[in-house]
């Protein structure tokens, strides 16, 4: 019989210099549903990749001087380790800048034009670079980027734009008829009433100010605009609109695109529509998985709070940490990490629930049987609850798969854990092995262990695939399959097992936690902003030119008609002088009233948009003004002077 399809894809990642511990979720967490497929007898594609696209990189690898291509190549390479490191069971990996992505495409945004979705207008917004999103003036928050804060530029391009709403009613006609398509089912809400039931705008799908991207075959100039770059990713990594649609054929529509709930709306809104105007199906679920969170909220690297997951796994080794994540986000909400949560757990769940067990098991084995898995003998009741359990377990874990509770999967398996431990704790077997005339029971007892973590380690190989290589080890079998789960006998009796050693020592947490925090403190670098050439050389007598005052700003205002301006009034140590400074994008006037800041005091006065300045304020900048701040003179006093 041949085996079930199931196509399961993660977002493509910005190749971002380092991906931290929130980013790995989503990989993680899809390749264990992924391992857990393929173990229950699907023909997995599992697919994973980079976004590498757009002015953000492009503006990056021009600070670092190399081309954007060599810029991604190396930030790639990186991602793929990790992916390594992190035991990741991807079946292809797509690149955005790779040939045949490319291709497919242009065909695709050149079908999207001739059937009219697309049309040439010019595009007036507010950009933000960082997020690289456009905003309305209405949708700002503070005059910044509503997503994260920062200050956004404004942007008027020739742009080409897709016709969303054309397809607005049919989409929600189809999520409403299909409650599985968006879950869980409190995102479709937030969904459908904020963002399709409002009215959906036309998406701007090209962009000319930047070359870093897929180019528009009939309009030189423009580059393809993220989203139809990125979304296609989905169905041009399976050769759609290429020579060879062999696996597009076999695996479309997808069975999940997990997600993080930050992309439902690009996912859930902008991709069906996008499939709906190609004619193709459309995915069988978005699944918007939640953040995993940091003491403090969400992790930035502005913030300085990331976890980089290369660090964890070289103190933890990666099963603790992939158990960590697949455990702590449940299904659909946010999780917390910090270093003693995650330390608490993997020596709770780990050492102690799963680890003793192993051990345990494997030494009375060596001990009362010469390390070799006896037959069962003698019965007793207390074994029918052990061996029900284990063989309702594996269909628990399959039936929360299906529901991509990855978590709750995880209970229930630690629920057989804890059970064997019990069973262990009802038999007593170290006092049956002082009876020659109990060894039949010991026998029974022991296999029964054994039997049971046969079960875990098989259930555990999906979440945990190195643990899992481990047990099989230490007990001497075989990778069980998944039809041998539904009997209690899968032991051969006979086997030899190895005691190896202990796969999660207790980890002291004090001094852990301890040392990982000097770890933190060292590693931690100073923010740079990217350098940029010295000035010609001045003498003293050049710089006495110019008098550098301590002021105190009084009142602060903003200049009619200029966005960028304000009015300050300093008071410069009994003089009070106006000044105009054209920081009202970084600064709200009361931000500045009360502030002592510097002055260059003696630079010819100018009047600006009809108002008089009589000086200059000084501020710190980085080159491209995206972080700007008056320079503070602290507690000296006003009017004092600066050399
Ligand atoms: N390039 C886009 C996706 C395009 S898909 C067609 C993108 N990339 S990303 O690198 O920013 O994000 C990759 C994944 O990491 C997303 O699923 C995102 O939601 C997830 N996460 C980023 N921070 C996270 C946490 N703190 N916690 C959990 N997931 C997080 O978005």
């Amino acid at each position: 019989m041949s085996k079930k399809p199931y196509y399961i894809t993660t977002p493509i990642y910005y190749p971002s210099a380092k991906l931290h511990i929130g980013n790995t979720y989503t990989t993680v967490a899809a390749d264990a549903i992924a391992r857990f497929k393929r173990f229950t007898g699907h023909d997995v594609m599992f697919l994973t990749g980079t976004d590498e696209h757009g002015q953000k990189l492009q503006r990056i690898a021009e600070e670092k001087g190399v081309t954007p291509k060599e810029y991604v190549d190396e930030i790639v390479a990186g991602i793929k380790d990790l992916w390594k490191l992190m035991d990741i069971s991807y079946d292809k990996f797509i690149r955005t800048t790779d040939d045949y992505h490319i291709s497919a495409v242009q065909k695709i945004f050149n079908k999207l034009y001739e059937q009219g979705d697309i049309y040439k207008g010019a595009y007036e917004g507010w950009y933000c670079t960082p997020c690289e999103a456009f905003w309305t003036e209405t949708q700002l928050k503070d005059g910044k980027c509503p997503d994260c804060g920062r200050p956004v530029e404004k942007a008027k391009e020739e742009a080409y734009f897709f016709k969303m709403s054309k397809y607005a009613d049919r989409l929600l006609e189809y999520i409403e008829s299909h409650p599985e398509f968006i879950q869980p089912e409190s995102r479709k809400n937030e969904m459908v009433n904020n963002f399709l039931k409002p009215g959906l705008q036309d998406l701007c799908v090209s962009r000319t100010s930047f070359n870093w991207g897929i180019p528009v075959e009939f309009d030189k100039g423009h580059v393809i605009y993220v989203w139809i770059d990125a979304l296609s990713n989905y169905i041009t990594a399976l050769g759609y609109n290429s020579d060879n649609t062999e696996l597009y054929n076999k695996y479309w529509p997808a069975d999940v695109h997990l997600i993080g709930k930050d992309i439902l709306r690009f996912h859930t809104i902008y991709w069906p529509i996008m499939l709906m105007a190609l004619g193709l199906e459309l995915p069988k679920q978005i699944f918007g998985h939640g953040w995993l969170l940091v003491d403090g909220g969400k992790m930035s690297k502005s913030m300085g709070n990331v976890v980089d997951p290369v660090v964890l796994v070289e103190h933890f080794g990666v099963d603790a940490v992939r158990y960590f994540l697949l455990h702590e986000i449940p299904f659909g909400s946010d999780g917390l990490f910090n270093n003693e949560i995650f330390i608490k757990k993997t020596n709770s769940d780990l050492a102690n629930d799963l680890g003793n067990l192993v051990s345990r098991t494997v030494t009375m084995i060596e001990k009362y049987f010469d390390g070799v898995i006896p037959a069962p003998d003698e019965k007793e009741a207390v074994d029918d609850e052990l061996i029900k359990l284990a063989l309702e377990v594996p269909g628990k874990v399959e039936k929360e798969i299906d529901k991509l509770k990855v978590s709750d999967a995880l209970d229930h398996i630690w629920t057989l854990i804890r059970r064997t431990n019990k069973y262990i704790d009802e038999t007593t077997p170290w006092v049956l092995g002082k009876e020659e005339s109990r060894k039949g029971r010991l026998a029974t007892v022991l296999y029964n262990l054994a039997e049971s973590l046969r079960i875990t380690s098989a259930l555990l190989s999906s979440f945990l695939p190195s643990t899992s290589a481990k047990i099989n080890s230490q007990l001497g079998v075989e990778v069980a399959s998944w039809n041998s789960l539904s009997a209690f006998d899968g032991t051969s009796a006979g086997t030899k097992v190895n005691k190896g050693e202990v796969m999660f020592p207790r980890i002291d947490v004090d001094a852990k936690i301890e040392e990982l925090n000097k770890l933190s403190e060292a590693q931690k670098q100073p923010e740079r902003a990217p350098m940029t050439p010295i000035k010609e050389e001045i003498t003293i007598d050049d710089f006495d030119k110019i008098d550098l005052r301590v002021v105190k700003v009084l009142e602060c205002e903003p200049v009619k008609k200029a966005k960028k301006l304000l009015k300050l009034k300093v008071d410069l140590g009994g003089e009070i002088r106006q000044v105009i400074s054209g920081v009202a994008e970084h600064y709200k006037p009361e931000e500045l009233i009360g502030k002592n800041v510097i002055l260059v005091a003696n630079l010819k006065p100018v009047t600006l948009r009809g108002e008089l300045s009589q000086g200059m304020i000084l501020y710190g900048s980085t080159d491209d003004d995206s972080k700007l701040l008056a320079t503070n003179p602290g507690d000296l006093p006003t009017g004092s002077i600066v050399r």
